[in-house]
């Protein structure tokens, strides 16, 4: 990875880091120690498809990595060689830092907003990962973000690379508010140990800042830039988050 790449860029205005690690990041750890958004399996089904597809040393950019805890995990007893992490909060690539360690890799942490920077990174030919990850990222994008987003990760993948994007992802013919609105019930059904006010904040986060696309849409992108496979590896028992897996 070439020092120039590792350069700040000016956070994108639409989605405040900061803000978003001292409000929100707790509740955060809260839901992901509940397994709420149901990491544990999805990571599973992770570290099987790496350990199946890469019996060789593999590279990996993980793209709005958070603190990387259940990518850590994913990872052990894998070939990972080296593994790049993205995202625009210090004290989480400082925790990915830290949580990386187990896996002995070679590793790589870019402070910065990951839309430009895939940009940037994909002018330089050299810049090439066998495998793209972005988990519970992409959804804060508009849809002409996500599909130039796609775009640029469809050109830093090496051949015989996958993109895997884990998501939140409504149901063909299911409008954006509905998807909301039956989330939210599942939140106040099975999300017990939240406070009312913690309530709030994950319905505030997801109302203004949650736009989930359908299967077919992120399939139609992937088709339109060439991917030669896509498949659906994994989907939760509520149908409201999936692993979708892109080949080069
Ligand atoms: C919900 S967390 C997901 C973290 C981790 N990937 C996971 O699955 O648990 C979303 C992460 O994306 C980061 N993020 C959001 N927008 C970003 C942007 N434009 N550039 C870089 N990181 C971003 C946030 O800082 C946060 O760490």
């Amino acid at each position: 990875m070439p020092d120039s790449i590792k350069v700040e860029i000016n956070q994108n205005e639409s989605f405040l880091p900061k803000k978003f690690f001292n409000e929100q990041w707790q509740l955060y750890q809260k839901v992901l120690n509940k397994n709420y958004m149901g990491h544990h399996e999805i990571y599973v089904v992770l570290h099987e498809l790496l350990l199946n597809y890469f019996q060789k040393p593999f590279t990996m950019l993980d793209i709005g990595c958070g603190d990387a805890s259940f990518t850590s995990q994913a990872l052990l007893n894998t070939q990972i060689a080296e593994y790049t992490g993205i995202d625009l909060s210090n004290p989480a690539l400082k925790g990915a830092e830290k949580n990386l360690a187990v896996t002995k890799c070679k590793t790589n942490f870019i402070k910065g907003d990951c839309w430009e920077l895939t940009s940037e990174l994909a002018k330089n030919k050299e810049n090439k990962f066998n495998v793209i990850l972005i988990s519970f990222a992409l959804h804060h994008l508009q849809i002409e973000e996500k599909d130039n987003l796609i775009k640029q990760v469809k050109k830093l993948l090496i051949p015989g690379g996958i993109f895997i994007l884990i998501d939140i992802v409504r149901k063909e013919e299911e409008s954006r508010d509905n998807y909301v609105k039956r989330y939210l019930e599942n939140v106040e059904k099975y999300w017990s140990l939240l406070t009312p006010q913690e309530y709030s904040m994950v319905e505030n986060h997801m109302s203004s800042s949650d736009f989930p696309e359908t299967q077919q849409t992120l399939q139609t992108i992937s088709e339109k830039y060439g991917f030669s496979d896509f498949k659906c590896v994994y989907r939760d028992s509520l149908d409201t988050t999936q692993m979708l897996s892109f080949y080069q």
